[in-house]
């Protein structure tokens, strides 16, 4: 039997004595997406600050391949494979789609925000497959920002690709995007999906549909239901949670 890629196991984060994280579980297996929904506050993004070392918990532990590293540092969790993306788009504006992805290829698994040094020798093999899976051969020459927000979106995913993350955390990747661009956004995710492990964050309840994948239900800090998003859907328990609550998203 394979054993999980991700293993959080009960873990507590408190926040001046209020537990954002409330005894929460969860396992990923190599090569699997699994997505984290739930209403707003429910402590989903804290989970991914957990898992990434951003913030610790007080309580339990994350075990990613086999290794304890509830207390490792975030360059060192990043390091060993595993990298978040947030919801703005964190490229590089003036440089080429190609510098990008280069750049994130020649500092595989240390996080893209900190670079600042210069381009060359970047690893181009891994760069040019990466840039085939985003669909911007096309582009590789523009400089990022004149891409579309979408584009945007994708090329950092792609820059985290190239970095070689085994495990990526996704909050909220389809935020602020066209209906198609959130289609090819978990057509991306999905193929990736063959080579690396995803936790994705989305309110968006037809992007979560295509993703096609294990839905895990948040709610106060606590994991309230996982299961397909058609059992999550059918769940009255869990549309009674998004009731009355007109600003979040809906399950319906
Ligand atoms: N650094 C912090 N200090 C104090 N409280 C925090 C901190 N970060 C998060 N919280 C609180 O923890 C709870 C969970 O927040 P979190 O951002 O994880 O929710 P979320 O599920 O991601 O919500 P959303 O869907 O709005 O993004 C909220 O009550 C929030 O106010
Ligand atoms: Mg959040």
């Amino acid at each position: 039997m394979t054993s999980p890629l991700l293993s959080v196991e009960n873990i507590t984060v408190s926040f001046d004595g209020f537990n954002a994280l409330d005894g929460i579980s969860l396992q990923l297996m190599p090569t699997s997406i699994r997505v984290l929904i739930g209403p707003n506050g429910a402590g989903k993004s804290t989970l991914l600050d957990a898992i990434i070392g951003h913030v610790r918990p007080s309580s339990g532990r994350v075990v990613f391949k086999g290794r304890d590293i509830t207390h490792m540092e975030e360059y060192r969790i990043v390091r060993d494979g595993i990298c978040r993306k947030f919801q703005a788009p964190g490229v590089l504006e003036s440089l080429t789609v190609m510098d990008n992805l280069n750049l994130a290829a020649r500092r595989r698994r240390e996080c893209w925000r900190s670079f600042s040094r210069g381009v060359a020798g970047g690893t181009y093999e891994q760069a040019e497959r990466v840039l085939k899976l985003i669909d911007l051969a096309g582009k590789r020459n523009l400089p990022a920002g004149q891409l579309s927000h979408g584009e945007k979106q994708w090329l950092e995913i792609g820059m985290v690709v190239a970095s070689d993350a085994e495990l990526l955390l996704l909050d909220e990747p389809a935020a602020g995007m066209s209906h198609g661009e959130s289609e090819q956004t978990a057509a991306l995710i999905r193929e990736l999906s063959s080579q690396h492990s995803f936790l994705v964050i989305d309110h968006d309840m037809a992007f979560v549909d295509q993703l096609d994948a294990p839905v895990s239900v948040m709610h106060m800090g606590r994991m309230l239901k996982e299961g397909t998003l058609k059992e999550i859907r059918n769940d009255p328990q869990i549309a009674a949670i998004y009731l009355g609550r007109d600003k979040e998203a809906s399950v319906a």
